[in-house]
C-alpha cells in the first residue's frame, strides 16, 4: 500500500478506500455526476507564468489543465485517479501577460477504469468582455486502488 508522507494528516477518512459507497455517492445519477463534475478554474496571467515572449508558458498551461482534468475526474468518481495520457492539445492563440484565463473541464467518455476529460482554456481581457478560446486538450485519467493499480470506476 502506498501511503507515504501522510502521518500528520488530521483525524477522519483520508483515503478513498476508507469511505463507504454511501459516503462517496449520496445518490446522484450518472448524468447528475457528469453535470456536477464540470470544473471551472480561473487564473490571472502574472509574470511568473510567462515565457521570454511575455506570453503564458505552454508547460504552465498544461500543468494547470492537467490539474483541472484531475479535479474533474476526482469529482466524478470520488476516488484516486492518475493521469495516464495527455492527448492532442492545440495551442490556438498566444496568451499575453495581463489576461485572465478560465479553464473548463468536462467528462467526455467513461471507460471501465479510465475516464476522458476535455479541458477548454479561454482567454479574457482584464478590462473588457472580450473572450476567446485559446487552448483545448484531452486528458485520460485512470481510477486506481491503494496499490495504484487500475480499478473499475463505480458511481
Ligand atoms: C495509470 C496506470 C496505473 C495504468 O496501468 P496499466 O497497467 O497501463 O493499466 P491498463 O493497461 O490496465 O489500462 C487501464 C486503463 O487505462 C487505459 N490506458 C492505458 N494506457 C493508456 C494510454 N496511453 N492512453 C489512454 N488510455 C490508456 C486503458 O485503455 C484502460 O482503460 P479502460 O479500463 O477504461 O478500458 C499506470 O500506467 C501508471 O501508474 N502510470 C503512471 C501514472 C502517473 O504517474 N501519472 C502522473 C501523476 S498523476
Amino acid at each position: 500500500m502506498i501511503r507515504s508522507n501522510l502521518q500528520n494528516r488530521p483525524a477522519g477518512p483520508t483515503f478513498a478506500s476508507e469511505y463507504t459507497p454511501e459516503q462517496r455517492n449520496t445518490g446522484m445519477t450518472r448524468e447528475e455526476r457528469m453535470k456536477n463534475s464540470v470544473t471551472h478554474v480561473c487564473k490571472a496571467i502574472f509574470p511568473n507564468t510567462t515565457n521570454h515572449y511575455d506570453t503564458l508558458f505552454g508547460g504552465q498551461a498544461l500543468g494547470w489543465m492537467d490539474e483541472v482534468a484531475f479535479i474533474t475526474a476526482a469529482r466524478f468518481c470520488r476516488c484516486d485517479v492518475v493521469t495516464v495520457s495527455m492527448d492532442r492539445t492545440d495551442f490556438k492563440k498566444p496568451i499575453p501577460a495581463g489576461k485572465i484565463v478560465e479553464m473548463i473541464g468536462r467528462i467526455v467518455r467513461i471507460g471501465r477504469t479510465s475516464i476522458q476529460i476535455e479541458v477548454d482554456l479561454f482567454m479574457e481581457d482584464m478590462f473588457s468582455d472580450k473572450r476567446e478560446s485559446a487552448i483545448k486538450g484531452t486528458f485520460t485519467m485512470v481510477a486506481v486502488d491503494d496499490n495504484r493499480r487500475p480499478k473499475p470506476i463505480t458511481y
